[in-house]
């Protein structure tokens, strides 16, 4: 029996009469890196909005270990470790390294996010972000200002911010969008890293991160899904290769 800790069922999103997310059941089974992927347009940023709470499902439904989190706020999904990480680096330019992971591990939650606040020394909430810091091999930046970073760093920072606030299911926005190819590789593999105990859905173009790293991938195209399965099964289904390339000849590498 699979272990689903995030499932849709027939999630469905109209904006005006036009559904930008068709009937969508997803399961991400725990421990996870489940990818979102699809043509421009095809709903993948849509679903993540709806399942960030950000937007409101028209229909269907959302279930978090079991319980419908369908009417829930983002505040309240946070709080029962459902954390999005931006699309946009979501850290302060002005802040160093360690000063922006000290306000992720403070950032209010819930009363048991806040035991810190109460018996830990400001020692301890250093040692804390300290490792995290270590943990995505940032511990010789820390005293960098974060404006100063090279944007795959920021992106590490914003991983570490993420994982400040315990995460059971991190969300991923598009996490190399805009980089160069070490920084890709470099984020990827943190990425495999922190996945470590936890549970990762993420949308992303870049498929050979999504080959190199992903557990299961849902493809998306005009609000639905298409298909699902390992890189190896999506990547020779003729309908994908379709939805991409528009022939069945191509393959899926390098498609955006
Ligand atoms: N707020 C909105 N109002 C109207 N149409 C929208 C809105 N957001 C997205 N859409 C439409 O929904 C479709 C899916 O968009 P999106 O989820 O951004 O796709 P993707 O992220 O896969 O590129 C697109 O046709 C887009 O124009
Ligand atoms: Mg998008």
């Amino acid at each position: 029996m699979t272990d689903v800790i995030l499932e849709t069922r027939d999630m469905s999103k109209e904006f005006k009469g036009f559904t930008a997310v068709n009937q969508v059941n997803l399961k991400v089974e725990r421990g996870h890196i489940h990818a979102l992927i699809g043509p421009n347009g095809a709903g993948k940023t849509t679903c993540f909005n709806l399942l960030t709470k950000f937007l409101t499902p028209t229909s269907g439904s959302i279930l978090f270990n079991g319980a419908d989190i369908t009417a829930l706020k983002p505040a309240q999904i946070a709080r029962l470790g459902i954390i999005r990480s931006f699309q946009i680096s979501a850290v302060f330019p002005h802040l160093t390294v360690m000063q922006n992971v000290r306000v992720g591990l403070q950032r209010p939650l819930g009363t048991s996010f806040h035991f810190w606040k109460s018996d830990y020394t400001l020692r301890a909430l250093n040692d804390a972000a300290m490792a995290l810091l270590e943990e995505v091999d940032l511990a010789s930046f820390a005293d960098s200002l974060t404006a100063d970073l090279p944007y795959g760093r920021k992106r590490a920072l914003e991983i570490a911010t993420t994982l400040a606030m315990q995460p059971e299911l991190m969300l991923l926005d598009e996490p190399t969008q805009g980089m160069g190819h070490e920084d890709v590789h470099r984020v990827t593999e943190l990425i495999k890293k922190v996945s470590s105990g936890r549970t990762i859905l993420m949308v992303e173009h870049n498929m050979s991160v999504v080959s190199g790293i992903c557990d299961k991938i849902s493809v998306l195209q005009r609000g639905a899904l298409l298909a699902e399965g390992t890189y190896e099964q999506v990547s020779c289904n003729p309908q994908v290769m379709e939805a991409y390339m528009g022939n069945t000849t191509g393959v899926l590498e390098g498609a955006h």
